[in-house]
């Protein structure tokens, strides 16, 4: 793909808009009410509004590497205060997929210079459910499963935060795991209990 390409498609993608719909943009331009915050992984393959039939205005969409939620990351606290406080979204997504390169990175004894605080949080979920992890002894089940893991600890870390603790106590939130399969193209919600986790360990995170 090359860059002129991207604007002959931008020009070919605003007329099929504009014959739909003249006021398409006009109305773009006035306000934003997404009611999905979407937090995945920056790998190409996996297209956040893409692969969930979504238009521009639907999703608040903040994408890194390996879908973190690191609770240092001034980035991703300021998206989710941002989405939660002020547009009120309804859902909080944190989405990993199958074959999530900066997952199988942290799986490896190997120095990625700068990367290595970033991968640190993945080894850090790893350390948390090292017993199962460890029961696993094929190496593409055990890395699949890490993969959920690290989306149920990222959504852990949605719920420490003050603003998303105040909204979800008003239930006016909820938070959501959820794995895309890259070899099937499937979005799985991983159903994931988090009243019941939290009873363990909102003791201990509970700021409001
Ligand atoms: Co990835």
């Amino acid at each position: 793909m090359n860059i002129d390409q991207i604007f002959a498609n931008n020009k070919v993608w605003i007329a099929e808009k504009l014959k739909v719909d003249p006021e398409y943009f006009n109305n773009l331009s006035l306000r934003q009410s997404p009611e999905i915050l979407y937090i995945g992984c920056s790998d190409s393959r996996v297209s956040a509004e893409e692969l969930m039939g979504a238009k521009p205005g639907e999703v608040f969409v903040h994408r890194n590497i390996a879908n973190m939620v690191p609770n240092t990351d001034l980035s991703v606290m300021s998206v989710i205060n941002y989405a939660v406080s002020y547009l009120k979204v309804k859902h909080v997504v944190v989405c990993g997929h199958y074959y999530c390169n900066g997952v199988k990175a942290a799986m490896q004894s190997q120095d990625m210079g700068i990367l290595n605080p970033w991968l640190r949080n993945i080894r850090d979920v790893y350390r948390i459910h090292h017993n199962e992890l460890d029961t696993i002894v094929d190496e593409e089940l055990r890395y699949k499963r890490l993969v959920e893991l690290n989306v149920q600890e990222q959504c852990i870390n949605v719920l420490k935060t003050a603003d998303v603790q105040k909204a979800y106590k008003e239930r006016t939130l909820t938070v959501n795991g959820w794995v895309f399969d890259i070899q099937t193209g499937q979005l799985i919600d991983l159903k994931i209990d988090f009243d019941k986790i939290l009873q363990k360990i909102m003791e201990i995170y509970r700021i409001i």
